[in-house]
This record gives C-alpha cells, structure tokens and sequence, in this order.
C-alpha cells in the first residue's frame, strides 16, 4: 500500500492535520516540525493525490452533518462533539435534521454537495451508500455517525447496539423482572432494531423472561406517552413488570404516563424503567432514568476526525469504529 497521511504524520510525531498544513498552508506550521514532515514524506516515499485534490479545490471550509432528530438532545451532544472537533482543525458545522424524512435527507445532501462541503456526517435513515458514493466521486468524503455501513468502503462511529440492548435486558433481569416490554420504532430505524434484537437474545438466555414488543411509530416523549397510558389501563395482571423504552426520550414518555396524572402505578416497585443514550433529562426525571449510556459527544468529535483524514488523502483506509455501551443505573430500576 502506498504511504499515506496517516503514515506520514505517525512517522513524524504530528497530526494530520500538521501534514495537511505543511503541504497546503506552510506558514502555519514552524520551520523544525515542517523539516519532520518533509523528512517523513520523503522516507516513506509519500505521493499526495493531487488529482481528488484538484477535485477539491475550492472546497468550503464547512462539514455538512445530517442527523435523525434534532429535537432529541441525543444528536445535540453528538452534534456538539463533531462542533469542538472540526473547530479545533479550524471547520464549521453545518447541521441539517431529516426529521426522519428520506425527501429532506436526499434535500440535505443535494444542498452539501452544492456548496462543496470538505466532507458529510450522516445518521443515515436508509441505505444511502449509493448516494454517498456520488459525493465521494465528487471529492466529497462521507462518514456514517451513529450507524454502522453495509458498504465497508464507508468509514463508520457507531456504538454496539445489539450490545446495548442486551445490557438493559440482562439489567432488568436481575433486578428480578420477568415480564419485559419493549417500547420503541419504528422498526425501519437500525437502531431500534439492534436494540431489540440485544433484548431479545438476552431473554433467550434466562429461562421464564418474556420480552413482548410495542412498537411506537416515533421515538419521541408522545410517544412513549401513549404507551404508557395503554399500560395504566391494562389490568395489573395483564401489565409487563418492566419496560425497555429504545430510547430516552421514549422512556421519559412513559414514565409521565405511569407516575403522573395520578396514575396508580409505581417505578420502580411495579414497573421497572429503562431507557437508552443517557441523555441529560436521564438524570432529571421526576424518577431518576437508568439508561444505556452511548458517547454521544465522543462519536461526533471521532466521526470529524476520521473525515478530515479522508478529505485530506483520499487513499486512506475507511474504519468502522465501535464504541461500546455503559449501563447506568439509577432510581427508575433500583438503582
Ligand atoms: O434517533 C434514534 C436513536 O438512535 C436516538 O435516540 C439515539 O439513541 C440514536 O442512537
């Protein structure tokens, strides 16, 4: 394999960036570390791609990020993290939310390959590879956020969802729950599909736990909402001892479902409650929310790093970087 800028800044001590900076911008860089990197260059035999350079040319200083929700504080913190690490390599963030719509996803990366974005962050609703494809020809690199790729020539951060499913199962199981629902959807969106799938062969795994699945056609407060009043008006019998919502905003539905407007059920005691992103409001409910905790902010910033080496050397390797769930518990379980 040909040396890349990775390889020239791992030879030299520096950042990508600092490569990227001495061959483009020099003055910004210090006569002793610009020695370091042209002595690499020249060791490792590094040959910069002039032509998806040339492609580029003229490219914005701005990073298009296209997320799922924008009213879910989820994608605020992972917006802020891609924020603080493009800003720090001198980029913006431009943020677009597809509100779950193919028509305004397709409308957001139309327009970013319009102004020439340094590159796209995309929480994907769909397949969008093919599109993301025709970008990249364009010399305009993609990364997926919060979604792993079918197509491995697309770098990815995401966090191990199935992994994550299974932590709350495993969670409510030992608190001793045997009759578990999962509240979330809808089942078009990976994430919620990874997460049952993780619940479901944790449930597999303990003799007696039944996992009953409702799906919601959101993943929003109104939404767990609903469900949660669907659940006050069962007979207590008919009710699951605990619920995993398939996120936090779903949970923080429910729960207002269940505790407030007088509603006779109680959480923990009755119905345990678990969430998943551990967003602030987790902490703030009016029955502190256990949740599977996903580096919100670590997969923005991480996404912004790896996009930035793409953009600066269109050779380098692409990466599926998984992060790994944390359970936290709180009140809501029996914590
Ligand atoms: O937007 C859907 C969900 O997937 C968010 O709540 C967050 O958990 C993301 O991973």
């Amino acid at each position: 394999m040909p040396a890349s800028i990775k390889d020239v800044a791992a030879h030299a001590g520096v950042s990508v960036g600092t490569v990227s900076n001495v061959l483009n911008a020099r003055a910004k860089v210090s006569v002793e570390i610009a020695a370091r990197v042209d002595d690499a260059i020249r060791e490792l035999g590094y040959v910069r791609n002039d032509a998806a350079r040339q492609l580029r040319a003229g490219r914005s200083s701005a990073i298009g990020l296209v997320i799922l929700d924008v009213g879910n504080p989820f994608f605020a913190d992972l917006a802020r993290g891609s924020e603080d690490e493009a800003d720090r390599s001198g980029y913006s963030i431009i943020l677009g939310n597809s509100d779950e719509r193919v028509e305004r996803e397709a409308g957001y990366l139309d327009l970013f390959e319009q102004q020439r974005m340094r590159g796209v962050l995309i929480s994907p609703i769909g397949d969008v590879t093919e599109r993301l494809g025709q970008l990249r020809d364009r010399g305009i690199p993609a990364v997926l956020v919060d979604r792993t790729t079918a197509d491995p020539s697309f770098s990815s951060v995401s966090v191990d969802d199935i992994a994550g499913g299974a932590l709350a199962m495993e969670h409510l199981v030992a608190t001793g729950r045997r009759r578990v629902a999962f509240v979330g959807g809808p089942m078009t969106i990976r994430q919620v599909t990874d997460r049952l799938e993780g619940a479901r062969r944790a449930a597999e795994r303990h003799e007696g736990v039944t996992l009953e699945v409702i799906e919601t056609e959101a993943l929003t407060v109104f939404a767990g909402r609903d469900v949660g009043v669907g659940i006050v008006a069962r007979d207590p019998a008919d009710r699951p001892d605990a619920i995993f919502a398939a996120n936090d905003l779903v949970a923080v539905g429910v729960l207002q479902a269940l505790v407030i407007n007088g509603a006779a059920v109680r959480v923990p005691e009755d119905v345990a409650l678990i969430g998943y992103d551990d967003i602030d409001f987790a902490r703030a409910t009016v029955v502190p929310l256990s949740s599977v905790r996903q580096p919100a902010a670590l997969i923005g910033g991480t996404a912004v790093q790896i996009l930035l080496e793409e953009a600066d050397d269109p050779d380098v390797a692409p990466r599926q970087v998984v992060f790994q769930p944390e359970l936290v518990v709180r009140e809501s379980t029996g914590g």
